[in-house]
């Protein structure tokens, strides 16, 4: 067994989880990022190492504050109650936390001062007057969330600080253009005022470096390479906002929420040290080793912004991140809005589901990077086609054989066979969990579950203990032998459930303390095996589809909520925009923005400059001589800088526009109704 000898007590590593923004309820998407984590802590302790393991909630920003205001209670009262959801959802899911913060604490205000301090000192935050927008009618200026307009980039409407429903980039404040007031809906106007900058631009040389040794999953550290590659621009830090942690030395504005928040990290560390009569900078100013758990949406923050703020201030960097790939539901890109969604409590918990089935689910379904689809339906069939079909039945028929016949574990040896077996799996587990790959590691536990069944098939203990009853004791002295070692093996992965196998075979202490190498230790001769109850129940057919009806009856109704939302218009509204055929005469790419081209189309009776962000689906070769379908009375727009004078309509698919074209060739100019 490689590997499993050099695993001396580490004392200063550290595991952390992404924050959840203390904002709304935990759904499975969430899930993704603290099961694994859970998992991969839980394995460490298994090998003997004694990682802290430390989250917390996000509690500020701009949508906390909206939504707080939208439902009349102060900030502090919707964090709080999101902050006792999520740490009962992840009580529920088995997810052990040894701290969960909050990082509106005192502690991380503190924290916060400091390191922004350290960094101006050092030179890297400075200020500088930008132009920000500002609401005339509301008299303020208003942060990231509080405006809408249109994406510098690629011309979709987006949101103050990201374009959300277009190229996806950030903004910085000042960015927008044709900003409006989220709150009252006036046009916002910029106006001036003194804002603080961290210069990320001087951490390049640095931060290639960095990435090059950095560990974890290689996609993630790949991207933010090339990102750090194509340059980096120095990040606004400071909100005109009255909830957060105020800037040092002035009262008017706080951080912004992506500078206190991953230094939560550090606070919640340092609030657990106290507690455990620890001193926090072992792990962050000495010789710690950090390991980020993440979604693979914050890449960005963890992988660049981060480490640069922690180099600015003198703490240790992080030696891994780890980021996890989307979660779809029913092959559908995961939306709240859209009903595409599984909420931890209310749809999984409460329908009666162990939280164990969940987190086999979400740890064996695919690698760590990639794409997780969730749908009720492969979820029963992971459940019954592999824990039910392979684990639960071979735990089952030993415990009963053994109980129905004799009663007490045999005495005897166990084969070497099985041992060796038993050790080449836990050397696999070790390695796959080392390169974050856990659904190999709930892969080569599985593959003993295989071999254990095969076993007992083959041995024909039903058929031996009629002939030869001491060879039938020798067999089930190796099945209960592999029993053991499938609880152990399992246990990062079903914590519950193989607490459960670990009574059954009427072992002392706890599954959860009990390290790899205890899969090899005898079970003892003599131990009173009673009658096991069953480990997993099949999920039948009925209840699979009464949850995917319930599925899609959300997706209507979200659907429908929507139409209710947005208002439906009347025909003469609809009559109101002037809809042609347009003929495309020219076609380029704009320079610098790689989303979009700018078209010059013929719509009868002019010629009209229009910018669309097509660049992606089509050459702009491909389009001269091809009839679209033009908005010709949109109001002009300037998009990149060039005035935009129509739109041409497209269909969204995920996110990839196609063009929209008669059947056969019109002419320019015809109305469309
Ligand atoms: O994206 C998010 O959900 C953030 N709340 C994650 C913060 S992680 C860390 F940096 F604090
Ligand atoms: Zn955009």
């Amino acid at each position: 067994m490689s590997g499993r000898g050099d695993v001396a007590l580490s004392e200063n590593l550290l595991v952390t989880c992404g924050l959840p923004y203390a904002n709304g309820r935990a759904h499975i998407g969430h899930l993704r990022t603290y099961i694994p984590a859970d998992a991969y802590v839980r394995m460490l302790r298994k090998q003997g190492k004694n990682p802290l393991f430390v989250c917390g909630s996000d509690t500020h920003g701009t949508p906390i504050v909206i939504n707080a205001e939208q439902e009349g209670v102060s900030p502090e009262e919707l964090v709080n109650r999101y902050h006792a959801h999520f740490l009962e959802v992840f009580e529920a899911m088995g997810v052990c936390f040894d701290y969960f913060g909050s990082t509106h604490s005192p502690t991380n205000h503190h924290r916060t001062h400091e390191i922004v301090k350290a960094n101006m000192e050092n030179g890297y935050i400075y200020p500088k007057n930008i132009k920000l927008a500002y609401c005339p009618e509301c008299e303020r200026f208003l942060p990231d969330r509080y405006v809408e307009g249109i994406c510098p980039s690629c011309g979709a409407v987006a949101r103050g600080d990201e374009c959300d429903q277009g190229c996806g980039i950030h903004l910085e404040p000042g960015e927008i253009l044709e900003p409006v007031c989220k709150v009252c809906g006036t046009p916002a106007e910029y106006r001036e005022q003194e804002h603080y900058f961290f210069r990320l631009s001087a951490f390049e040389h640095f931060l290639l470096e960095y990435l090059d040794g950095l560990d974890g999953t290689p996609y993630a550290i790949n991207y933010a390479k090339e990102w750090v590659r194509r340059g980096l621009k120095d990040w606004c830090i400071t909100r005109n906002l009255e909830w957060g942690v105020s800037f040092p030395g002035r009262d008017d504005l706080v951080v912004y929420v992506w500078v206190d928040a991953p230094i939560g990290y550090i606070s919640f560390t340092e609030e657990w040290c106290e507690q455990h009569g620890r001193d926090w900078k072992d792990f962050w100013i000495r010789n710690g080793k950090i390991v980020h758990f993440i979604g693979g949406d914050i890449v960005y923050h963890h992988c660049i912004f981060w480490p640069a703020l922690l180099r600015g201030a003198g703490y240790n960097l992080p030696s891994a991140v780890v980021a996890s790939g989307m979660v779809k539901i029913e092959d559908k890109t995961f939306s709240k809005s859209r009903g595409y969604v599984v909420w931890v409590s209310e749809d999984y918990l409460n329908a009666g589901f162990h939280p164990d089935l969940l987190r086999y689910y979400l740890l064996s379904y695919t690698s760590h990077t990639k794409e997780l689809n969730f749908s009720w339906e492969l979820f029963a069939e992971k459940v019954n086609g592999e824990l039910l079909a392979s684990l639960g039945n071979f735990i089952h028929r030993v415990l009963t054989f053994t109980h129905r016949h004799f009663g007490d574990v045999p005495s005897g040896e166990v084969d070497e066979e099985i041992l060796e077996r038993i050790s080449s799996i836990i050397d696999d587990m070790v390695e796959a969990n080392s390169r974050y790959e856990f659904k190999q590691m709930c892969d080569a536990a599985m593959s003993l579950a295989d071999f254990a069944n095969t076993y007992f098939q083959k041995s024909e203990p039903w058929r031996l203990i009629k002939t030869d009853r001491q060879a039938c004791a020798h067999v089930l002295k190796n099945c209960l032998q592999l029993c053991k070692a499938l609880a152990v093996l399992f246990e990062p992965v079903m914590p519950h459930k193989m607490e459960q196998v670990w009574a059954m075979l009427g072992l002392s202490g706890s599954v959860h303390d009990a390290k790899l190498e205890d899969a090899l230790v005898e079970v003892p001769a003599g131990t009173h095996i009673k009658a096991p109850k069953v480990l997993f129940e099949r999920i039948e057919d009925e209840k699979v589809k009464m949850l995917e009806r319930a599925m899609r009856e959300r997706i209507k109704a979200a659907m429908e909520g929507k139409k209710v939302q947005e208002g439906e218009i009347s025909y003469e509204e609809f009559s109101k925009m002037d809809l042609r055929i347009g003929k495309v005469i020219r076609a380029e790419r704009v320079k610098g923005a790689s989303k979009l081209l700018r078209l010059e189309v013929d719509v009868g009776d002019s010629v009209r400059q229009i910018v669309a962000g097509i660049a992606n689906t089509y050459e702009p070769e491909e389009l001269v001589g091809r009839e679209v379908v033009v908005v010709v009375n949109l109001k002009p727009a300037k998009i990149f800088g060039i005035e935009s004078q129509g739109m041409v309509l497209a269909a969204d698919v995920d996110g990839t526009a196609v063009l929209l074209s008669p059947m056969h060739e019109v002419g320019a100019g015809v109305r469309v109704r």
